[in-house]
């Protein structure tokens, strides 16, 4: 169970059913988490936001004061931060970026590169001629540097990514970009983003290990490496929402970190750990099914919004609103066992929120609020990452009037 705040409350209340299912957004909750996140930070540490959990205009201009910087990892999240209005740096990473996504941030006055493979660096250094030819463009070659040993195990929690490039072709990295094959290019330092869902304990010795390793290739390579990007990977607790990450204990952890590398500026960039929190996810139950082994309570919506449960992270943590009176002539469905499934509306087992919720009495018409609904969901399936074009629909033989979007 999660109590939404007041205002949250009443605001759920206050909707139609035809007006849900809806997400609501605190916005000041946002502002104070933030700004204890910052706070806790030290001062050469840099905080940008990872867009991707959460590109709402609103979010990200809410985030303003307490980051440095914007993580993006697309064109469309690029146009999100245009659009939130916050001068801010840009970074940007992420994937298979495209030729017109680069051209794009470039011309856009993005400060720095994030680059994932030695395709985008010949890429990115052939299109910098070209759409940013004032400047020298910041690169931070992402690694894919192996998590040590037994890190994530440890507790279970945590699970490594592996995006980046071989380390193994560090050296190579490094000589392409100090030895003038590519002069519009500068060489800051190193990104690694190497895991997911990892507690302050874990991600401390990640980042340690990390500036362990840029400061070796630097040294093996006589370069200056200034800049170390740790990532996101903050753990979010689905199951256990008033576990929030360390932010005290990590910050005081880096702040040991940059003392020992005085040269260095250290870069984090989280994305669910800062607006998680901040997001509810409303809703009404539809009915109640009372099946031979549990009652299954099926609310308007589900995980065509609200993918964390069926991502495998857990149940997503809910309360109900009870709504009165019952405005209809036959009865209202009921959970009669002390437990139920909360299900969304798809007729798919991927489609379950919450699993055996203390829910005896839960009704057909009651309001239904999940919580730490503030990061990669979404108003549509899918586009959590807000990152890929929608496709358009073409229609070929009779009937055909040229291609049309949604
Ligand atoms: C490179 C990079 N940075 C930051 C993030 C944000 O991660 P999180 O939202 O878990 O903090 C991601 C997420 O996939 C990522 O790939």
């Amino acid at each position: 169970m999660i109590t939404p705040p007041r205002a949250v409350r009443d605001r759920i209340l206050s909707l139609s059913p035809t007006e849900l299912p809806a997400f609501v957004y605190d916005l000041a909750g946002l502002r104070v988490h933030a700004a204890s996140v910052r706070a806790a930070l030290p001062d050469r540490v840099e905080l940008y936001y990872a867009v991707q959990a959460n590109g709402e205009p609103e979010i990200l201009a809410g985030l303003g004061p307490f980051v440095d910087g914007y993580k993006v990892s697309s064109d469309v999240e690029l146009a999100q931060v245009a659009e939130a209005s916050v001068a801010r740096p840009r970074a940007f990473g992420g994937t298979e970026k495209s030729p017109t996504e680069l051209a794009d941030a470039l011309e856009r006055g993005v400060t720095r590169f994030q680059v994932e493979s030695e395709y985008e660096l010949y890429m990115l250094a052939g299109l910098a001629q070209r759409h940013a030819p004032d400047r020298r463009v910041a690169v931070l070659p992402r690694f894919g540097l192996p998590v040590p040993r037994g890190l994530l195990a440890a507790d279970g929690t945590g699970y490594a990514t592996a995006a980046g490039l071989d380390p193994a072709r560090a050296d190579t990295i490094v000589g392409l970009l100090t030895d003038g094959s590519y002069p519009n290019l500068e060489l800051r330092g190193v990104h690694a983003h190497l895991a997911d869902g990892v507690r302050a304990g874990e991600h401390l010795a990640l980042a340690g290990s990390v500036v362990a390793w840029t400061a070796e290739l630097a040294a093996r390579n006589g370069v200056r490496l200034t800049e170390v990007d740790i990532g996101g990977g903050m753990a979010v607790d689905y199951d256990h929402p008033e576990r929030r990450f360390d932010w005290r204990a990590y910050g005081e952890g880096l702040a040991r970190l940059t003392a020992a590398h005085p040269e260095l500026t250290l870069r984090i960039e989280p994305g669910r750990a800062l607006t998680a929190y901040c997001g509810w996810y409303a809703s009404e139950v539809l009915d109640v099914e009372h099946g031979a082994g549990e009652d299954v309570a099926v609310v308007r919506g589900g995980a065509v919004h609200l993918r964390t449960p069926a991502a495998g992270r857990g149940d997503q943590p809910w309360s109900v609103l009870e709504v009165e009176p019952w405005p209809y002539s036959w009865p209202r469905p009921e959970v009669r066992r002390e437990h139920a499934t909360l299900t969304g509306q798809l007729s798919t087992p991927k489609d379950i929120l919450v699993r055996a919720a203390r829910a005896r009495g839960l009704r057909a018409g009651d309001r239904v609020v999940f919580g730490l609904a503030g990061a990669y969901t979404s108003s549509a399936p899918h586009r959590a990452h807000a990152r890929y074009p929608e496709p358009r629909f073409h229609f070929l033989g009779d009937g055909a009037q040229g291609d049309r979007s949604r």
